[in-house]
């Protein structure tokens, strides 16, 4: 019997259909897909080679052959969609935004750790081995203290109001599609913030195009990250230290390459990239490990940080006057 773990996609949008081609490229079993459609299922199925295909989230949920769904809708129903899965006894690998505030965020939680199953947020950065590199060049006191983290996400997305990362019914902004790397990123280097100071720029929609956001982080360190849907930018970011920095090269939050500088400009160390795929097989092999280990999320992404995360982009929000549909008037 095989001892494979097997994935069901939810959803077959464009990050879908990306993941699953890095999954099947790294040899994992993708058993089933769902979708609002049973046409969208067939298609995906079909074009890659998936044995289920089933027309809805609740079909693929009932599936008994699935062990571990990756949920790729809008991040407006990460929660609703996470937690029929968890329902159903499935792990469950969420894309990010986790969720669009932290009340859906601890609800999540709560369904995991009741139902004994493993949750980790997609922020797949995280799991690529120029990130693990990096936390392994800081743990050993290269760069001596960390002081300084500054990141960029500015892209130059569809301005069509019915996007997705415009229409606010969809999670429509800046903030949540691309600062969220950034923010990601300072607190996985930094901790956790403890001030905020953010300004955003809004769309005729509602939703932010421009984002700027300062972090205060213990020990009086700071971060400062920028995203923008409407220009794109470099998008590459430093992590800077009293006795070296690191350069990331663009685009840092995807697998790329690095180097540590020192402050007279010598270079120390070169980081060059070899990952051949787009790179998101290495968070579906880390879910793997968890559930084999029986974790309940994984030490690089804990689903700890991903709620406390919410609860800092909730205060980001209140400070650039972003309230999504449902959410009457204030955040969560
Ligand atoms: N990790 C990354 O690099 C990355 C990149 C892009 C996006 N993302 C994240 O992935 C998520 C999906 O983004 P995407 O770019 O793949 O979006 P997309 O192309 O619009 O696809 C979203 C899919 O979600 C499903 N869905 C369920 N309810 C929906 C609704 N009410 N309206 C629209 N679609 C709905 C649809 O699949 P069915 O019709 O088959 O049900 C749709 O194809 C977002 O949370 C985003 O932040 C991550």
């Amino acid at each position: 019997m095989s001892d494979s773990i097997r994935w069901g996609i939810l959803g077959t949008g464009g990050i879908a259909r990306t993941f699953t081609t890095d999954l099947r490229a790294a040899g994992l079993e993708v058993a089933a897909v769902g979708s609002r459609s049973t046409e969208s299922a067939e298609a995906f199925a079909a074009e890659f080679d998936v044995p289920r295909a089933h027309g809805s989230y609740e079909e693929l949920a009932a599936d008994p052959d699935v062990d571990v769904v990756y949920v790729a809708s809008p991040h407006p129903f990460h929660a609703e969609h996470a937690l029929m899965m968890i329902a159903a006894g499935k792990h469950v690998l969420i894309e990010k935004a986790f969720t669009v505030n932290a009340a859906q965020a601890e609800r999540i939680a709560e369904a995991a750790r009741e139902a004994g199953v493993a949750v980790i947020e997609a922020m797949w950065t995280r799991f690529l081995p120029h990130m693990v590199r990096i936390r392994e060049i800081i743990a050993a006191g290269t760069l001596g203290d960390v002081r300084t983290v500054l990141a960029e996400h500015d892209q130059d997305l569809p301005d069509d109001p019915a996007h997705r990362v415009n229409d606010l019914a969809l999670g429509g902004g800046a903030l949540l599609d691309l600062g969220i790397y950034p923010v990601s990123f300072a607190i996985d280097m930094l901790g956790l913030p403890t001030r905020i100071l953010a300004h955003s720029t809004m769309s005729a929609t509602g939703a932010d195009r421009q984002t700027a956001i300062i972090f205060e982080h213990e020990g009086g360190r700071q971060s400062v990250s920028h995203s923008a849907l409407d220009a794109a930018g470099r998008v590459g970011a430093q992590v800077i230290g009293t006795d070296a920095r690191i350069e990331i090269d663009p685009w840092w939050y995807g697998a790329t390459g690095f180097r540590v500088v020192a402050p007279g400009g010598e270079v120390l160390e070169e980081y060059t990239d070899t990952v051949e795929s787009r790179g998101m097989q290495y968070e579906a092999l880390e879910m793997e490990r968890v559930i084999r280990a029986g974790e309940h999320t994984s030490p690089l992404m804990p689903i700890e940080q991903s709620v406390a995360i919410m609860h800092v982009l909730d205060r980001i929000r209140e400070q650039i006057g972003l309230v999504y549909p449902g959410e009457q008037g204030s955040v969560s």
